[in-house]
């Protein structure tokens, strides 16, 4: 079935398990579906959101040729603008048609402030719309998830999909040679579909930075091994020519010639269609879909599993307009309840930000492509004729995590009013008691983190003289519910920033080690000068009050479909499967119980390579990882 699937051929997919399957079913201009009459009438998987994760579990397991796949995306294919396509100008397709525009409510903790959280709305998703920061988090994170009741979730057991997701390429010679970056290859992948490797031009202060972490006595560490914390080089996402490599470069253009694989876009899933057979067991039957909100509904047969890959605001809300949720909420917005799983949605947690600005006395600096047009127009003539300068790099070449202890002389003391305050202080008003109970046992996972060297706490960004104090683990959760029974009315995403005041007291340290930072001959040599918060903001409760009119969001949302047990506030178990419903499955960000101290998306690529697996494996399919 390896030909390329053109107009002209008769699609015979042969269909191990459903009779639904139609041989010999009208064709279609290729597997890009463009009007929905033209889809089969049934699938065997039928995958939500053509993201990080949807496009890679579609990817995976369309390569078994007797299953059929189509995976529904609400936005269209990208034009490779250059705001897409270019390393230097990362983060550009924010706020455009590619976006959701998403924000979080307002909240009294951060200053009745609400926060644009962007969300990809395009085939590749958020990895249309990312800086392109591609690292993973510390093996003490990812153990921490087994440790939540999670057999297998480890850093051992991830490691593998780690791998399989990735083609590294180590970095030039010179930069390898001027930095001194050692990868150990043991940890890289060499097969995969997602191309990475560093940058091939760093901005000059990135020497300042590297030398104050020298001045400090903070380690520089490789973070594929597991010890991510300390300082780290830091790989992106992009390919040989330096040109983005997104979910879609890596798992759809390798997917896209098989028959089996069909994709449909400009259309919301609207709901999951679920029957229950008289012993009660409810089953995904279909899922429903339209165009716009006033468009007629359409249906596709599910002939074995749904998965969802919406992402972390997304998936929760279409599970509560398919009546999968908490009772309440569910009567509120008028939908009938088909599975009582009130965790859904709960425990949303993202990392957030507060930041310390300087001005520096230094003529070359990335804002420099926005402020000379000259030097801009030279990059992008070197960029466009070599691939070389600074059009090649989406900044962040090299990162700092640091262990509380790192970071604070307070460690003990925070830990000690940690130990003796109330996990409730974390939580939105009207928690569910078994989300209560989950989240207790991960209040004691992040106290032992305030102690651990194995752990980082606050991430570091150096951007321009803008000490960036990302908090890694933080304490606090929201909630993340649909607004009504429609899936076209954004949902309401309370992250829950600050709730807990440790959070602050986290970020206040931040702000004081920025300052110490500032005064090290590395940076010193900038002349670094503070404009935010101020020189005379020193004061506890000064600082507090820069943190909570301050704090944004580095674009994490996570953990509103938790993996854990149902009793412990779990929404799918340890094979990814929703409790209560046969054939269901949540595959995105929101399956993370706890936030790894890293950003998302390899943790994600690596989570959903491992979950298409598990259905591949539960579906009969026995093949091993192909590492
Ligand atoms: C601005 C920004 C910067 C970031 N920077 C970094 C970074 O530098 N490094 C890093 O590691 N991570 C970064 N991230 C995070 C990372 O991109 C995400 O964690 C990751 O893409 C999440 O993958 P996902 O599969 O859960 O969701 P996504 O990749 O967001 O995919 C979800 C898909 O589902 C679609 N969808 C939603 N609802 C429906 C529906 N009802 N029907 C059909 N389709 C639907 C969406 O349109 C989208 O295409 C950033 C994110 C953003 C937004
Ligand atoms: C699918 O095809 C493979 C060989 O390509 C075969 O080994 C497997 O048994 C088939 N699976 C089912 C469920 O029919
Ligand atoms: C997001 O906002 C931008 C700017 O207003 C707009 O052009 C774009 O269409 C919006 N995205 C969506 C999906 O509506
Ligand atoms: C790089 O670009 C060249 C020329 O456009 C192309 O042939 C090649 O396939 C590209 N390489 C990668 C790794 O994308
Ligand atoms: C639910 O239905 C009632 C009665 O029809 C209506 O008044 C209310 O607005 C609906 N609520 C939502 C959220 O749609
Ligand atoms: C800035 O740097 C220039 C050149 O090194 C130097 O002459 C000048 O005194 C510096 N200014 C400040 C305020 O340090
Ligand atoms: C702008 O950039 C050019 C090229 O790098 C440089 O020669 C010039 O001095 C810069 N101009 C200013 C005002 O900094
Ligand atoms: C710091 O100084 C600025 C500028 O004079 C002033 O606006 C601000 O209120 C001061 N803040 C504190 C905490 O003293």
């Amino acid at each position: 079935m390896a030909f390329r699937f053109d107009r002209g051929f008769q699609l015979l997919l042969v269909a191990f398990s459903s009779t639904q399957l139609a041989v010999g079913h009208p064709l279609f201009n290729g597997h890009v579906i463009s009007r929905s009459e033209d889809l089969l009438p049934a699938y065997d998987y039928v995958v939500v959101g053509a993201g990080a994760s949807g496009l890679t579990v579609a990817n995976r397991l369309s390569e078994e040729p007797n299953i059929s796949v189509l995976i529904i995306e609400a936005g269209d294919f990208d034009k490779k603008e250059d705001y897409v396509t270019i390393p230097g100008l990362a983060g550009g397709a924010v706020g455009t048609k590619y976006d959701w525009n998403t924000t979080y409510i307002a909240s009294a903790s951060i200053g009745g402030r609400g926060i644009s959280i962007p969300q990809g709305r395009v085939v590749g998703g958020s990895t249309k719309l990312n800086r392109m920061v591609f690292d993973r988090g510390s093996k003490s994170d990812y153990d921490g998830w087994e440790a939540l009741g999670n057999k297998g979730w480890n850093f051992d057991g991830l490691l593998p999909y780690f791998k399989k997701n990735e083609k590294f390429s180590p970095a030039t010679k010179g930069i390898k040679e001027e930095y001194g970056i050692k990868d150990d290859v043991r940890f890289r992948g060499d097969k995969g579909y997602m191309q990475t490797t560093y940058s091939p031009f760093f901005w000059p202060t990135t020497k300042n930075f590297i030398q104050a972490t020298k001045d400090l006595k903070i380690p520089i560490n490789d973070q594929a091994t597991g010890n991510a914390f300390g300082g780290y080089f830091c790989t992106h996402n992009m390919d040989q020519n330096y040109s983005r490599s997104s979910a879609e470069e890596a798992y759809y253009a390798s997917a896209a010639a098989r028959p089996n694989f069909h994709i449909l876009t400009g259309n919301q899933v609207t709901r999951i269609l679920t029957g229950s057979s008289p012993d009660g067991t409810v089953k995904v039957t279909g899922m429903e879909f339209a165009s716009a909100k006033d468009a007629s509904r359409q249906s596709v047969q599910v002939t074995k599993e749904a998965i969802l890959a919406a992402g972390a605001l997304h998936s929760p809300q279409l599970l509560q307009i398919s009546g999968i949720g908490d009772p309440k909420l569910l009567k509120s917005l008028n939908v009938t309840t088909v599975i009582d799983l009130p965790a859904v949605g709960h425990n949303l947690h993202d990392h957030l930000n507060s930041v310390v600005v300087n001005i520096l006395n230094t003529t070359v600096l990335t804002n420099t492509l926005g402020t000379n047009a000259t030097f801009a127009a030279a990059a992008r003539q070197e960029y466009d004729t070599q691939r070389s300068g600074p059009l090649t790099s989406p900044s962040g070449d090299f990162l700092l995590f640091l262990p509380l202890s790192t970071y604070s002389p307070a460690s003990e003391a925070i830990f000690a009013q940690a130990a003796a305050g109330d996990p409730s202080a974390s939580l939105p008003p009207d928690t569910p008691p078994s989300v209560a109970k989950g989240y207790a046992a991960q209040y004691a996972s992040l106290n032992k983190k305030l102690l651990a060297k194995d752990s980082a706490v606050l991430e570091i960004i150096w951007a321009d003289g803008a000490v960036v104090l990302g908090l890694q683990h933080p304490y606090s959760r929201g909630r993340l519910s649909a607004a009504s029974s429609s899936i076209f009315d954004a949902p309401v995403a309370d992250v829950g920033f600050l709730r807990n005041p440790l959070d602050v007291a986290l970020l206040r340290e931040g702000v004081r080690w920025a300052r110490r930072f500032a005064q090290t001959p590395g940076i010193g040599a900038l002349r670094p000068f503070e404009v935010v918060p101020g020189p005379n903001v020193t004061a506890d409760a000064d600082i507090d009050a820069h943190v909570r009119g301050s704090v944004s969001t580095l674009y994490h949302p996570a953990g509103t479909c938790k993996m854990g047990l149902r009793a412990e506030g779990g929404v799918v178990d340890a094979d990814l499967k929703v409790y209560g419903v046969d054939g269901l499955r949540v595959v995105d960000a929101s399956v993370m119980p706890m936030l790894p101290a890293s950003h998302t998306m390899t943790t994600v690529y690596a989570v959903a390579e491992k979950a298409a697996e598990i259905i591949k494996r539960s579906g009969g399919y026995r093949e091993m990882a192909r590492v």
